[in-house]
């Protein structure tokens, strides 16, 4: 009997040129190499390590629990992606990460951070974006967007033409006498006076969030996340220390989270039910300025949980970025505290990130329940083959693209057992 061989090669649906189909999907992993586990009756047991196992959110799944942070990289011009974004970020899709977010993408002109950063405040945004989400797709693998508007830390220049937070003159694109915030305060001496959002213009901002949002689900986006982090403008909102209002946008937690709790209501509404909901928060101001002065863990776990009543899935935990007062001593995963505190307290999905380099420390971290998913942005930066030497270290085989897979597998498990 002759067994039937076929030469069908299967394209990738959605674009106009052919990749084959990538089933499974890069990052899936595949196989133990040495990794051992002993449960606690003694036996030896084989399992995935907890890093490279699935989480499925809503109706995604995603293949591993590494996830690349969104990074401005100031290279947008109108807000539109570029060819070079599409390389930057599809790059990620060839290398074993369970999920690629796109940077900071304003919802407003007013709201980026500088004149280059991405945006989604009208429909031409839509191709270019759509095109990036088209190729990471055509590789099997997620991809979110993060949608931001930059308050009172708007119009500075790119830290690399400039040094970092430096305000942007008009000649240059920028629009210093247009930036916006809870309150007429300044982040420092170099950024701009903001002008204080009247009512009416905190409500256009979280409705230009809602469009944004549309507009992401036409670009084919798998998650929106809510950028609430880092000084920008619904952290601003958050932190007695840049929000001075008096009306129901300031003074208690429960008017200071007005805002973001509004805008993560609208979101909800309008972003598919089958796809899930991300919110960047800073866990903490790092100001030790008295209880209840600053924005603290506390209060992020209270805004946690009722983000998680409006819809939220998962909370990205990072810290700071409000003020120059605060006091950080950054070190291998020093904000894994507060994804813990969070996701123990509020009982919600969490990702955590900051200065994970170490593959270990990564799956320690999915292991003791501390986070759900690890973000990764410098380590990325450094080492765009991250994810699968991580997974080499922890004795897993992952799937890697078919073009590679077939020559690389051997090599990948010279130690297979
Ligand atoms: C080049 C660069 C750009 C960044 N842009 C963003 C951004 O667009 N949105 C955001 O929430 N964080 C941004 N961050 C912060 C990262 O997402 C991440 O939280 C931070 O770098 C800590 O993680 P790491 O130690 O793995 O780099 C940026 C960081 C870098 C290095």
């Amino acid at each position: 009997m002759t067994t039937e061989i076929t030469f069908e090669n299967v394209g990738a649906p959605n674009v106009s040129y052919y990749t084959p189909i990538q089933d499974p999907p890069p990052g899936t992993p595949l196989s133990l190499v040495k990794h051992k586990t002993t449960q606690s009756n003694g036996e030896i047991t084989k399992e995935f390590p907890p890093l490279f196992t699935p989480l499925k959110l809503r109706s995604i799944i995603l293949p591993n629990r590494i996830a690349v942070s969104p990074m401005c990289t100031y290279s947008a011009q109108d807000g539109m992606l570029s060819d070079w974004h599409l390389v930057h970020l599809g790059q990620f899709a060839l290398r074993g990460v369970g999920l690629i977010f796109v940077e900071a993408t304003a919802v407003t002109a007013q709201g980026r951070i500088s004149p280059s950063d991405s945006g989604l405040w009208k429909d031409e945004q839509i191709a270019p974006l759509k095109r990036i989400v088209d190729f990471v797709h055509s590789q099997g693998v997620k991809i979110g967007i993060q949608l931001a508007h930059a308050g009172r830390k708007a119009s500075t220049g790119a830290p690399f033409i400039i040094s970092k937070g430096q305000l942007c003159p008009e000649e240059y694109g920028g629009w210093p006498d247009d930036v916006v915030g809870p309150s007429p305060i300044p982040w420092n001496e170099n950024h701009a006076s903001p002008k204080e959002l009247t009512v009416e213009q905190i409500h256009e901002i979280e409705e230009a969030y809602v469009t944004a949002a549309k507009r992401a689900e036409k670009a084919g986006f798998d998650i929106v996340e809510l950028h609430f982090a880092h000084g920008y403008l619904a952290h601003e909102f958050f932190s007695p220390i840049s929000n001075k209002r008096t009306d129901q946008y300031g003074g208690s937690f429960e008017n200071r989270v007005r805002y973001g709790l509004e805008t993560a209501k609208k979101v909800r509404e309008v972003w598919p039910k089958d796809k899930p909901l991300f919110a960047r928060i800073s866990a903490t101001d790092w100001v030790d300025n008295g209880e209840g002065n600053s924005w603290e863990i506390k209060q992020s776990v209270r805004l946690s949980e009722l983000l998680k009543d409006l819809g939220v899935d998962l909370i990205d935990v990072s810290s700071g970025g409000n003020t120059p007062e605060q006091k950080i001593h950054p070190m291998a995963g020093y904000q894994v505290s507060f994804s813990e505190e969070i996701k123990k307290n509020a009982n919600i999905n969490t990702g955590t990130v900051g200065l994970i380099r170490d593959p270990k420390l990564a799956n320690n971290i999915v292991s003791s329940g501390h986070a759900d998913l690890i973000f990764l942005a410098r380590g990325l930066l450094a080492d765009g083959n991250w994810a699968i030497k991580a997974a080499e270290e922890l004795g897993v085989l992952i799937r890697t693209p078919k073009q590679y897979h077939y020559a690389i597998e051997r090599f990948l498990i010279k130690d297979a057992e």
